[in-house]
């Protein structure tokens, strides 16, 4: 069995709400590894339903985020597009995993704490499982990298503990170094893009205010006018990357103009240094209308007009993945000792 050296592996929730945190920190690097990496990309609709899912909003939100991975220029002949729910050797593997990890491991991971509230006990096992669901993702292909924002970067550690453990464990069977551990990439000058409303609060999908995030279903105007209400402070950006310090609020509009860009923040301030946010507020809309809009359109278009097409991409590449993760699921089964 080959061992990739540079196999590319994501994923992002069909949950609805797909926002400007998912383009920056995840989707557009997505795109840019196409060229270096075999890429695989997945729709996870089955992490989606660790928490409750209406089953046509789920539906529609698989399709929405096959759009979403398309339109920003992800090319779905060259690389593998589909839904986690169709390829079983996803679930498969999460189980065997699941006797791998340990409770004490995932008794440290701070999104399932976020995510469960205060009502742990009325959380679903999978959402308390979902790290390890993640980590067979990624191993069912015996992926290499997987890119994603900040936030992931505690899941994928955990990811890379259950390779190593795995790996231990069986070593004497013929699984020494059988999973590759998976490198993280953390990318770019936008990896933890922030509410609009709260500088200190993450962009999310399940923020109640619509103004907090620019998602992929905005107007021009709507961007427009969520940047221009954007919360920042009465001080003139400064100088340099430093004076950033403490105003959460403009730091991230800085590095949400960095990201559409392709620049630094520090370059960003270079040009912007003394000005106010009347100033810099409308040239962050432009930019961000520019880069955004065609993107978002032509998800509109291919939601409404092409259906037919995204159900085609999504059981194509659910057919390609499964010649990788199969031969692969079968062998960790060997080494498991199953018959
Ligand atoms: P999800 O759908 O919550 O997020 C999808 C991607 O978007 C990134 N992201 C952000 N990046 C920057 N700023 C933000 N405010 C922001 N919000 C979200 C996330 O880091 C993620 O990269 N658990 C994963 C999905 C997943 C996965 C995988 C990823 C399932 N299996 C295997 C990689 C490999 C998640 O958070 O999805």
């Amino acid at each position: 069995m080959d061992q990739p050296r540079n196999r590319v592996f994501s994923g992002v929730q069909p949950t609805g709400n797909l926002h400007l945190g998912n383009y920056l920190g995840a989707i557009r690097h997505f795109v840019a590894l196409q060229d270096t990496h075999e890429c695989i990309y997945c729709v996870v609709d089955l992490h989606a339903i660790t928490v409750w899912q209406d089953p046509k909003e789920l539906a529609a939100n698989t399709r929405e985020v096959t759009a979403a991975y398309i339109a920003a220029g992800v090319d779905p002949k060259k690389h593998i597009i589909f839904n986690q729910s169709k390829v079983a050797a996803h679930a498969e593997l999460a189980w065997i995993l699941d006797c791998t990890a340990r409770i004490g491991w995932l008794n440290r991971m701070t999104q399932f704490k976020e995510k469960a509230g205060k009502d742990r006990e009325q959380a679903s096992v999978g959402l308390y499982n979902y790290p390890v669901l993640m980590a067979a993702d990624i191993l069912a292909y015996r992926s290499t990298h997987v890119p994603v924002g900040e936030d992931q970067k505690q899941h994928l550690e955990l990811a890379r503990d259950v390779a190593k453990k795995f790996n231990n464990d069986y070593a004497e069977f013929g699984g020494q170094d059988f999973f590759p551990l998976p490198e993280p990439l953390i990318l770019g000058a936008a990896t933890r893009v922030m509410s609009l409303r709260d500088g200190t609060k993450k962009m999310s999908k399940s923020d109640p205010s619509d103004n907090s995030r620019i998602t992929f279903n905005d107007s021009p105007e709507a961007i427009a006018q969520k940047i221009r209400k954007a919360q920042t402070d009465p001080d003139p950006l400064p100088e340099t990357v430093e004076g950033l310090e403490g105003r959460a609020g403009a730091d991230n509009l800085v590095g949400i103009y960095a990201a559409l860009s392709g620049q630094t923040k520090d370059e960003v301030l270079a040009e912007f240094r003394g000005a106010q946010f009347s100033v810099f507020k409308p040239r962050l809309a432009d930019l961000a209308v520019d880069k955004l809009s065609p993107m978002m359109a032509e998800m509109q278009r291919m939601l409404h007009n092409d259906q037919g097409y995204l159900d085609q991409v999504l059981a194509d590449g659910a057919a390609r993945a499964r010649v990788i993760a199969d031969p692969i699921v079968a062998r960790v089964k060997e080494l498991v000792g199953f018959i």
